[in-house]
C-alpha cells in the first residue's frame, strides 16, 4: 500500500508542478514513506533522517533550500513528538491527509523561507472528507501490474496490531471511483491489477443505484474490463472470507489462484487472545471451500510466532495448521510489541531465545513447503506477464498466475506481455525456463 501511497502522493504534488527524480541531491522536498507494522521502524526513520539532513546542509551550501516530509504510519504514531526529536522534520503527514499535500508544502516552504527557518507542520488528523474525493487523477505510471487501493483502515483490532490507530477507521472508495481507476489503469497499460486494502475483502463500497456491493461484486465488475487479464488481492481476513467471494475463485478466470489470507497462529487460545474472532478449524473449512471452489488454489499467510503467552503446545498447533493446509508462500514474524496496542503491555511476553527457535522451525517448515510446491511446476507451460529485467543480461521477469517469481531467457519484446514458458528448473524461491540456472 505504501507504493500506491508514495504514487499517489507523486500525483498529488504533480498537481503542484513538482515531478519525481531518481537523485535526492537534485530534491527540493524529500518524503519519507513509512511502514509501522513491526519491529523498530521509528528508529529507523530517525537514523535515515540523519542522512537527509546532511544532504539538506549540502544544498544548502548551493545555495538550494530543502522541504523535509515524513508520511505513513510512523508519522501518524509519532506526531508532534516527530518534529521534537529530529528538527530536520518539516511537515509530519498521516496517511489519510494526503490530498493536503499541496499546502502542506507550500506551507512548510513559506515557514523555511522567514528568519526562523523550519515549519514543525504535523497533519496526523483523520480528515472528515476521504482523500480519494480530493486526490487528483493518477499521472504517475503504474505499469503493467498496477496497484490499486479500494479500502484502507480496519476495525478488527487484533491485540497486536497498529493499523486501527495508524490507518483509522475502515473505509470502503465507492465502486464506481475504483472502476473508473482500473479502467485508466488499463488504458496506461496495465493487464495486472493487485486490489489494495489493509482488510480488502472486508469491502463494502457503494455500488450501482444506492446498493452496496461486497468484494466478490467488486471482482466479478472488474474482470469485465477489457484488456484487463489477471485481478490479485491483499490482505484479507478470514472473517470476511464470504461465499460470493469464495465462488468467485471458481468462476473469475481473471482471478488469479493464489491466496493471501492471513491466519497468524494454529493454536485457538492464542487466536483468541489475539482477538482474531476465528478459530483454526474455521480457518481449515474455510480453506476447504476455496480449493473446492478452485483445486490448485496457492495459499499464502501470515505467521507471528511468541505471542505473549504462547507455549512449546500452542506453537506445535501452528505447526500442525500449517502441515495441514500446506502453503506456496508465506511471512513469519516474531511478535513486535507496538506500543499503545493490548498486547504489548500482557505479561507473559515469550523470551528472544523461544521466538528465534519457533520462527527458525516454522520457516524451515514453510521453506519446504514453498519448495515441494515449486517442483510440481517442473515440465510444466505457465503463462507469466514479464514486467522487469532479469538477473542477466537476456533475461526477463515476472510472475506466473500461482505468483510464483519466473525467470526466464527471453526477447526484450515480452516484457509488458503474458507468455508461455515452459519449466525447466525449480527452486525454492521461483522458476526458470533455463535448465543451469537454479530459480
Ligand atoms: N508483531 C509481529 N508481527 C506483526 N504483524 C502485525 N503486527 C505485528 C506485530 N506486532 C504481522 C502480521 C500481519 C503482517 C502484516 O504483519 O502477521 O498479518
Ligand atoms: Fe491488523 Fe489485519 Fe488485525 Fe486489522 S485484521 S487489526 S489490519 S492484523
Amino acid at each position: 500500500m505504501n507504493v500506491y501511497d508514495s504514487r499517489r502522493m507523486a500525483d498529488a504534488l504533480a498537481a503542484a508542478g513538482f515531478q519525481p527524480t531518481e537523485d535526492a541531491r537534485e530534491a527540493d522536498c524529500i518524503i519519507l514513506n513509512t511502514c509501522h507494522i513491526r519491529e523498530k521502524a521509528a528508529e529507523k526513520v530517525y537514523s535515515e533522517l540523519g542522512r537527509v539532513r546532511a544532504l539538506q546542509a549540502a544544498r544548502r551550501k548551493e545555495g538550494k533550500d530543502t522541504v523535509v516530509a515524513v508520511a505513513g504510519c510512523v508519522a501518524q504514531a509519532e506526531g508532534e513528538e516527530m518534529v521534537r526529536r529530529a528538527p530536520v522534520v518539516d511537515l509530519v503527514v498521516g496517511p489519510q491527509a494526503y490530498h493536503h499535500l499541496p499546502a502542506l508544502v507550500a506551507q512548510a516552504e513559506a515557514a523555511r523561507a522567514t528568519p526562523r527557518g523550519r515549519a514543525g507542520i504535523v497533519a496526523t488528523d483523520f480528515p472528515p472528507e476521504s482523500k480519494f474525493d480530493h486526490l487528483p487523477e493518477e499521472t504517475t505510471p503504474a505499469g503493467v501490474s498496477a496497484f490499486l487501493t479500494v479500502q484502507e483502515g480496519c476495525d478488527k483490532f487484533c491485540t497486536f496490531c497498529v493499523v486501527p490507530y495508524t490507518r483509522g477507521a475502515e473505509y470502503s472508495r465507492p465502486a464506481a471511483d475504483v472502476l473508473a481507476e482500473a479502467r485508466r489503469l488499463v488504458t496506461a497499460g496495465a493487464k495486472e491489477i493487485t486490489l489494495l486494502g489493509q482488510n480488502v475483502n472486508a469491502y463494502h463500497g457503494e455500488g450501482a443505484a444506492g446498493s452496496e456491493w461486497g468484494f466478490g461484486r467488486l471482482i466479478r465488475e472488474l474482470a469485465e474490463i477489457d484488456g484487463l487479464a489477471r485481478i490479485r488481492y491483499t490482505t484479507s481476513h478470514p472473517r470476511d472470507m464470504d461465499d460470493d467471494l469464495i465462488a468467485a475463485h471458481g468462476e473469475v478466470e481473471a482471478l488469479m489462484p493464489y491466496l493471501h489470507l492471513p491466519v497468524q497462529a494454529g493454536s485457538d487460545r492464542i487466536l483468541r487472545a489475539m482477538n482474531r474472532k476465528h478459530t483454526a478449524d474455521d480457518y481449515r473449512r474455510i480453506i476447504d471451500k476455496l480449493r473446492a471452489a478452485r483445486p490448485d488454489l496457492a495459499m499464502a499467510s501470515d505467521f507471528i510466532v511468541g505471542f505473549p503467552g504462547e507455549t512449546d503446545a500452542d506453537f506445535e498447533d501452528t505447526m500442525r495448521l500449517v502441515r495441514d493446509v500446506t502453503y506456496a508462500q508465506a511471512y513469519s514474524f516474531k511478535y513486535s510489541a507496538r506500543p499503545g496496542t493490548p498486547a504489548s503491555t500482557a505479561e507473559e511476553q515469550v523470551p528472544e531465545e523461544a521466538k528465534t527457535q519457533r520462527l527458525a522451525a516454522l520457516q524451515a517448515l514453510l521453506a519446504e513447503q514453498q519448495a515441494g510446491f515449486n517442483a510440481r511446476f517442473l515440465g510444466r507451460t505457465v503463462p507469466v506477464l514479464f514486467d522487469r529485467p532479469g538477473r542477466q543480461p537476456g533475461q526477463l521477469a515476472g510472475r506466473s498466475p500461482w505468483q510464483h517469481a519466473v525467470h526466464a531467457t527471453a526477447p526484450a519484446d515480452w516484457l509488458n506481455r503474458i507468455v508461455e514458458i515452459t519449466v525447466a528448473n525449480t527452486g525454492p524461491r521461483g522458476l526458470s525456463s533455463d535448465t543451469r540456472e537454479a530459480a
